[in-house]
């Protein structure tokens, strides 16, 4: 498989087979990390890694993957560069394209990391939009790998936001892989109809099925429940909002006995705010794999830079 070149904007653009070949790709790396051996495929390389909105995982991701791999990671935070303030980003794109060898871009609109893309001439990774987040997806695809030891058939329930960048790019990446997917959310958060019927498509070529229900009786045999933050950033200001609309959707003990499965794992992409989207026992429960999707943003990461830019 030859992914050379190429960005990681969304899984839209990826098949299935070239997902799997990351996945693959993410547990050689891993399992080589766990033996202490890192590689050399990023050796003289330079990363940009451009932060409009702030992180922990996606950034300690980037840079601990690209220095594993002997790149430099050179991070511009929101004030650092003039991208969107005083200079275009088709300019700061073709500038940062002479200068580095592969560009990260964390930001809000999801044109910028498109335009990204198509200017800088370098591969471009998306470390989180408003509208897709397909890194998350690839670590949470290996956790559920590692842990199931398959895909293929698995039932997996986002219930909160059902329209944000994580139940968007799960809606992608599920339907892709063949997993059922059912997102669990109040109609006004549903997500855009176009997304849905693009997914549809693929669920159809996979054999998986996509469900977008109100009913919380719709997580009958998940093997997955997932959630996200009710607010992503830059929504602050709708906190009340989502909290009166989100209640009925928070991820509990009685959503979790739901599933008619005592095997059912917890899923989330941190941050959590406990007591909202998911309470605290069933975050801190035996069933809750985050931290594991949280490592493995780094491994998923390294791959997705390895099979782009590396040698
Ligand atoms: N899950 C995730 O993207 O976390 P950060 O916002 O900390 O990068
Ligand atoms: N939906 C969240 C995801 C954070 C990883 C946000 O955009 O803030």
């Amino acid at each position: 498989m030859n992914l050379k070149g190429r960005s990681f904007i969304t899984l839209k653009d990826y098949t299935p087979e070239e997902i799997a070949y990351l996945l693959d790709l993410s547990a050689d790396l891993k399992a080589k990390k766990k033996q202490g051996i890192t590689g050399s495929s990023l050796k003289g390389k330079n990363i940009a890694l451009i932060f409009e909105k702030p992180s922990t995982r996606t950034r300690c991701s980037f840079v601990v993957a690209a220095v594993d791999e002997g790149a430099h990671p050179e991070y511009l935070g929101k004030d650092d560069i003039q991208l969107g303030h005083k200079e275009s980003v088709e300019d700061t794109a073709r500038v940062l394209g002479r200068i580095f060898d592969g560009i990260e871009f964390r930001g809000f609109k999801h044109k910028t990391v498109e335009d990204l893309a198509k200017y800088a001439g370098v591969p471009v990774w998306n470390g989180l939009t408003d509208d897709d987040h397909p890194t998350q997806i690839l670590a949470d695809l290996l956790t559920m790998k590692e842990h199931f030891g398959y895909l293929k058939g698995l039932h997996f329930v986002y219930a909160g936001d059902g329209r944000n960048n994580m139940a968007n790019s799960l809606m992608i990446g599920m339907s892709k892989m063949g997993v059922h997917f059912t997102i669990l959310a109040p109609k006004s958060l549903w997500p855009e109809e176009e997304l849905v019927e693009l997914c549809q498509g693929y669920a159809k070529e996979s054999g998986s099925t996509i469900t977008i229900t109100e009913d919380c009786a719709a997580a009958k045999d998940g093997d997955v429940i997932y959630t996200d933050v009710w607010c992503s950033m830059g929504e602050e200001d709708k906190a009340a909002e989502r909290i009166a609309i989100l209640k009925p959707y928070q991820v509990n003990q009685e959503l979790m006995k739901q599933t008619g499965k005592d095997t059912t794992i917890f899923m989330h992409c941190l941050p959590a705010v406990k007591g909202y989207e998911v309470t605290e026992d069933v975050f801190e429960s035996g069933a809750s794999v985050v931290f594991d999707e949280a490592e493995n943003r780094m491994h998923t990461i390294k791959a997705v830079m390895v099979a782009t830019l590396g040698e």
